[in-house]
């Protein structure tokens, strides 16, 4: 019976996910862990949250690691996903040059790592790399139409630079990498206050303030249940090994911008209004990808219906709301704005700093469990 169980420990792979304390990044830590893999996270807990990991940081297989992804990683790992990047437009404008400098070292940097240890490595890429499409539905091939001096372009040209390392290394020095072009992910643990469309209009829709559209509404998204993409994603790592993408993986259903609000209003069974404003430069009018190639190459589609992810996300953010509610009531520290804050973030970070385990790279041969 020991034998057995020492085989297995040792067939375990180590894994990296570089953003692992964030949205997707905690969800595919949780995945992992459940597959009876070896996890470190590595994050420089910036968007993310020690909140997203705390169910999983009592594992011994996993292993918390403070960092960021701008630096070298001298580590030891048999894989990594690459989800180091603030992911919304309120985040990653709010330091532009931090942003390219994240997208395009943090690139580097993994690609490194993965050309030292022989390790395959997954960049999480994105549909912005479409920028304003002028090709619909998205197809892989299709090159993108995106301003590369606007405010977006340090998230959209630093992951087409990103894009174009990794297969530069895999050209030139035989790295195994997959891209993934994510398109709206959504789901339990986005931030309350980050800016992204299902969340605003959640919390406003259950704050029973105005849900905030911007532009006339009609732009259409499509929204990727986070069960679904991190199956996607899991898939796409484990295929075979001439399968670099990029793949688009997301939810081909597009529904209106105006449409989504309309839903989470009578979801919430809120009274809340619609407000209009101008949209912001830059802002896609149309996206739904194609995921031909992910439906063959890995028989992958999603299952969650947008009405069963929706309620999900919306049995997330009440319980989150009124866990704030709770720690705010009775004292006066809380905001009176209506605008929420980042659900305990600030305050995991100074109570947990210890929970952060500083870089140390694997001994040779060791099973890298957490210290
Ligand atoms: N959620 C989506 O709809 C979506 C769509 C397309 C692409 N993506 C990509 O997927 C990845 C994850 O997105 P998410 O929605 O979970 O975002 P997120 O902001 O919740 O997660 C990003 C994580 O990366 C960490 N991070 C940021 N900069 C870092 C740095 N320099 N060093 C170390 N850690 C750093 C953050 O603290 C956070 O935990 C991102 O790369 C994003 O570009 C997401």
């Amino acid at each position: 019976m020991s034998v057995h169980l020492d085989k297995a420990a040792a067939s375990r792979r180590t894994i990296l996910v570089t953003g692992g304390a964030g949205f997707i990044g905690s969800h595919l830590c949780e995945r992992l862990l459940e597959r009876g893999d070896i996890v470190w996270c590595l994050d420089n807990n910036s968007t993310g949250s020690l909140d997203n990991v705390g169910a999983i940081m009592a594992s011994k297989r996993f292993r918390l690691i403070d960092r960021d992804i701008i630096q070298p990683l001298p580590l030891h790992v048999d894989e990594i996903y690459n989800l180091a990047c603030p992911a919304s437009p309120a985040h990653y404008q709010a330091d532009p040059i931090r942003t390219t400098r994240t997208c395009v070292l943090g690139a580097l940097n993994v690609l490194d790592l993965a050309h030292r240890c022989g390790a395959r490595v997954l960049q999480a890429s994105t549909s912005e790399i479409y920028g304003e499409p002028e090709v619909h539905p998205q197809r892989e091939t299709y090159w993108g139409h995106v301003n590369p001096i606007g405010a977006r372009a340090c998230y959209d040209e630093g992951k087409r630079c990103a894009e174009s390392l990794f297969f530069d290394y895999h050209r030139s020095r035989g790295v195994a990498i997959r891209i993934a072009r994510i398109f709206n992910t959504y789901g339990p643990r986005m931030q309350a206050d980050d800016g992204r469309i299902v969340s605003n209009f959640i919390v406003q829709a259950l704050r029973d303030r105005p849900l905030t559209v911007y532009g006339d509404g009609r732009q259409t998204r499509s929204f990727c249940y986070v069960r679904d993409m991190v199956d996607a994603l899991i898939r796409l790592m484990d295929a075979p090994d001439d399968l670099t993408g990029p793949m688009n993986l997301g939810n081909p259903h597009e529904v209106p911008v105006i449409y989504l609000a309309d839903r989470i209003i009578a979801m919430t069974g809120a009274s809340a209004s619609i407000v209009f404003k101008p949209l912001p430069p830059d802002d896609p009018s149309r996206r739904r990808p194609d995921i031909g190639c992910a439906r063959r190459a890995l028989g992958w589609e999603p299952v969650v219906s947008l009405e069963e992810g929706l309620a999900a996300t919306v049995d997330y953010f009440r319980a989150v709301l009124q866990d704030k509610g709770r720690a705010t009531a009775g004292h006066d520290g809380g905001r009176s704005d209506g605008v929420c804050g980042t659900i305990g973030r600030a305050d995991a970070r100074l109570e947990r700093p210890s929970a952060l385990h500083p870089v140390e790279p694997r001994a040779a041969g060791g099973a890298g469990a957490r210290r």
